[in-house]
C-alpha cells in the first residue's frame, strides 16, 4: 500500500472509495481541484487507473479490495484520519448483477456495512467521518408513480427474479447508514443516482449511453431492448459530482437521502436517434427482446424520473450539460482512446 498522502498535513483529507471509476474519478478531479487530500480504493473491477492523474502531489491511489484495507481507517492506523468518505464503491450494473448475482449481493452490502462501521471512529480524535453512500434510483423498484419521491413506497418482484438483488442490497445499504445516523449520529448522508452519463463510461456492463455511441463510431446497428418506448433521464456526471460536495457538507443533510440526476425523460428509441445525430453515423436503429440479452427472469421498468424537489431545496441543483454535449464529449473520448 503506497501512502503518499499525508495524514498529518492540516489539509481536509477525503477517502473516495471507488474513485477510479466512472462517477469516482469525476468526484476525485474536482475534489482536487478544490484543495482537498484525496485517498482512493479501488480494486479496478470495473474502473480504470488511467481515469485518474498519473501523479498529483494530493492524491494516493491504492489498488486493492476496500475489504482488504477498511480496517486501516482512523487516527492510528495505516491511512489515517478521514474528515469525509465518499462510499461510491460496489458492483455496478444490471448486467453485471445479472450474470454474478451472489458476488454482487455480497460486495454491495457487506462491503458497505465494514466501510460504515469503520467511519464511526475514521474522523480526526476518533470521532465519526462524514459519509456519502452512493444508492440507486433502482432502490424504488417498479416504483408506485409517474415520478419517484424519496419518500415514496418501494415495490419489488419475488426473491426468485435476480433483477431485484441490486435494489435490495442497495436497499439495506441505505437502511444500515440511516440506522447508523440514528443510532450512534453518524453523519451521513444517502444520493440515489437516476441515470449518470458522460465520458469515461464504459459499454461493456450494458450501460446504454456508451454501448450506443461506440456501435456508432464502429457503424455498427445500435441494439434496443424491447419496443425502445420505455424513458428514462440521463444526467451528465459533471453536474452530478457537483453537487455531492455540497450535500456532504451540510449538517441539515445528513439522516436524509436525495434523488441525484435530471428529470428531462428522453425514450431509449430517441436516445439512439441522438447519438446517430451526434456523431453523424449511419448506423441503424434495431430492435431486439430482453431475452435474447439477459438471463431469464429479467424484467425492465416503463419509465424511471426523479422528483428532484428535496434536491433543489436543500442545495439549489440544476442540471446544465445538455445531453448533445454529454454525447459529443464521450464520442471524443472514445475516439481518442482514452475510453477503451
Ligand atoms: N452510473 C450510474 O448511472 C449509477 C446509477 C445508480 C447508482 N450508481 C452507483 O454509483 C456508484 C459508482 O458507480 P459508477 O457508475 O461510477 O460505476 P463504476 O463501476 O465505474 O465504479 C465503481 C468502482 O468501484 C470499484 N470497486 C468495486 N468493488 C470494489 C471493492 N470491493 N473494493 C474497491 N473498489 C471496488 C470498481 O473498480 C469501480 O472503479 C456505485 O455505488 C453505483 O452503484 C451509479
Amino acid at each position: 500500500m503506497t501512502a503518499k498522502s499525508n495524514p498529518n498535513s492540516g489539509l481536509p483529507r477525503t477517502l473516495v472509495t471507488g474513485g477510479s471509476g466512472f462517477i469516482g474519478s469525476h468526484l476525485t478531479e474536482r475534489l482536487l481541484s478544490a484543495g482537498r487530500e484525496v485517498v482512493v480504493v479501488d480494486n479496478l473491477s470495473t474502473g480504470r487507473r488511467s481515469n485518474l492523474p498519473e501523479t498529483h502531489d494530493r492524491l494516493t491511489v491504492i489498488e486493492q479490495d476496500l475489504a482488504d484495507v477498511v480496517s486501516d481507517l482512523g487516527e492510528s492506523n495505516q491511512l489515517g484520519a478521514f474528515d469525509e468518505i465518499y462510499h461510491l464503491a460496489a458492483a455496478v450494473g444490471v448486467k453485471l448483477v445479472m450474470e454474478r448475482p451472489a458476488e454482487a449481493i455480497e460486495t454491495n452490502v457487506s462491503l458497505t456495512a465494514d466501510l460504515l462501521t469503520a467511519s464511526l471512529r475514521s474522523g480526526k480524535g476518533g470521532a465519526p467521518s462524514r459519509v456519502l453512500v452512493a444508492s440507486s434510483s433502482e432502490v424504488y423498484g417498479k416504483g408506485v408513480g409517474e415520478v419517484f419521491s424519496e419518500e415514496d413506497d418501494v415495490v419489488y418482484g419475488p426473491t426468485t427474479v435476480t433483477r431485484w438483488s441490486y435494489a435490495a442490497s442497495k436497499a439495506l445499504d441505505e437502511h444500515l447508514a440511516l440506522a447508523h445516523h440514528s443510532q450512534s449520529a453518524l453523519p451521513a448522508v444517502i444520493v440515489r443516482f437516476f441515470n449518470t452519463v458522460g465520458p469515461r463510461q464504459i459499454g461493456k456492463y450494458g450501460m446504454v449511453l456508451p454501448r450506443f455511441v461506440e456501435a456508432a463510431l464502429a457503424g455498427d446497428p445500435l441494439t434496443v431492448f424491447g419496443d425502445g418506448t420505455q424513458s428514462r433521464c440521463f444526467c451528465d456526471v459533471r453536474d452530478v459530482v457537483g453537487v455531492l460536495p455540497e450535500l456532504m457538507s451540510r449538517d441539515a443533510c445528513a439522516g436524509r437521502v436525495f434523488n441525484v440526476g435530471s428529470d428531462q425523460p428522453i425514450t431509449i428509441n430517441e436516445l439512439a436517434e441522438a447519438v446517430i445525430a451526434a456523431t453523424g453515423s449511419s448506423s441503424k436503429i434495431e430492435h431486439t427482446p430482453y431475452s435474447a440479452a439477459y438471463p431469464r427472469g429479467f424484467e425492465d421498468l416503463k419509465r424511471r424520473r426523479p422528483d428532484l424537489t428535496r434536491l433543489r431545496d436543500a442545495v439549489g441543483f440544476e442540471a446544465r450539460v445538455p445531453l448533445e454535449k454529454t454525447i459529443a464529449d464521450l464520442a471524443e473520448a472514445i475516439q481518442s482512446g482514452s475510453v477503451a
